[in-house]
């Protein structure tokens, strides 16, 4: 049985932090809201509960995943990591993004599938620093949606993903931003951007300097499966068909040339483009530039336009830009088609 346990993220009552917190001890899997998607969570030393993550999702064993502390300071224990580095993480933690660092014998080979790097995330939500806090250990945690379908952003998507799954959901309404961490690789003398995300290469940059960013974050070129496990695989994807209109001044144009060829086609346009469409039935994605309210609703988006009566999604892309490059990575994985 599942238990579904609603808490304020604004005025947290701790005893319900208790009940999850006790379950995570007890070798159990709790689903917990982060800033950025929510997070289905085990103890990251219990090898035995780490598996059922990997069960619960239907996730392959080859895809690693993600040690949630509640303290930066608390690396140093997972990892080896220099000062000169650990001065420049502190900068950006807590927060929306993960480090890829070479891992200490402690960490379990379940949690890295058996490479000598771990990933390492402290959450900026209350309701994630407390759970991990209570439960006195870290917290393994991959985005709690079913393997292969859009990362749940509120509570209503994780039940049905994960009700009866889970010992415990803690629903703590709606998440910040709405895509996953960035991940950023820091083994190597360059750092490298392995998954784009909230924290964005401008900033990157600011931090660490030069930073390699690979052409596979832009749908290009190969993955180099060993250092970016997870970006070989098919995510994020509606079971509809669905296609990606890259961003351009002929977006409209190109849309209405091959429209017709589809029947019953359902639109997910901006605000801006509505106007162009009447017709048809439509999703607003939001203003073309305010990429951050684009992402934090795309993932709601794909799975309510997959519960429409439509037969295919035509989504606008943004920008490759600051943000934009983040909702484009995840919405090229999520197509079977783009045009461009
Ligand atoms: O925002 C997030 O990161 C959410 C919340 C719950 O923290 N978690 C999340 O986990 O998105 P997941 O498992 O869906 O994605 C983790 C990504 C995967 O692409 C995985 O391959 C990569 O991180 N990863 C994990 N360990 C790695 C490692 N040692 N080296 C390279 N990539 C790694
Ligand atoms: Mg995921």
């Amino acid at each position: 049985m599942t238990e579904i346990i609603k808490v304020n993220p604004f005025d947290i009552d701790l005893k319900k932090i208790n009940i999850a917190a006790e379950k995570i001890k007890l070798g159990g899997l709790v689903v917990f809201p982060t800033e950025t998607v929510y997070g289905l969570g085990a103890n990251a030393l219990n090898e035995t509960a780490v598996k059922k993550i990997y069960a619960a999702k239907g996730r392959p064993s080859d895809n690693p995943l993600i040690m949630h502390l509640d303290r930066i300071e608390k690396i140093k224990d997972y990892t080896y990591i220099d000062d000169n580095i650990f001065e420049k993480i502190k900068v950006l933690t807590p927060g929306p993004i993960t480090f890829v660092l070479k891992k200490k014998e402690i960490v379990p080979e379940i949690i890295t599938a058996n490479r000598d790097t771990v990933a390492i995330r402290v959450p900026a939500h209350p309701i994630a620093q407390k759970l991990i806090e209570m439960s006195g250990v870290p917290i393994a945690a991959p985005s709690a949606n079913l393997s292969g379908r859009p990362s749940p952003t509120i509570a209503e998507h994780v039940i049905e993903d994960m009700f009866g799954r889970v010992d415990v959901i803690i629903d703590g309404g709606n998440v910040d931003f709405g895509l996953e961490s960035t991940v950023i690789d820091l083994t190597e003398d360059i750092p490298t951007l392995l998954r784009p995300g909230p924290i964005i290469p401008e900033k990157l940059k600011e931090v660490f300097g030069y930073i390699k960013i690979p052409d596979f974050i832009y749908g290009k070129g190969k993955v180099d499966i060993a250092k970016a496990p997870g970006m070989k695989y098919r995510h994020y994807a509606p079971d509809k068909k669905t296609i990606l209109v890259e961003y351009s001044k002929k977006r409209i144009e190109k849309i209405k040339e091959k429209i017709n060829n589809y029947k019953n086609p359902l639109l997910v346009l901006f605000e801006e483009d509505k106007k162009y469409f009447r017709e048809y039935d439509i999703i607003t994605s939001g203003n073309k530039n305010d990429y951050y309210k684009i992402a934090v609703k795309l993932f709601a988006i794909l799975r309510n336009a997959d519960k429409t009566k439509n037969d295919v999604i035509i989504i606008e892309g943004v920008k490759d830009e600051g943000l934009g490059i983040s909702i484009m990575n995840r919405l090229r994985k999520a197509s079977s088609e783009i045009w461009r």
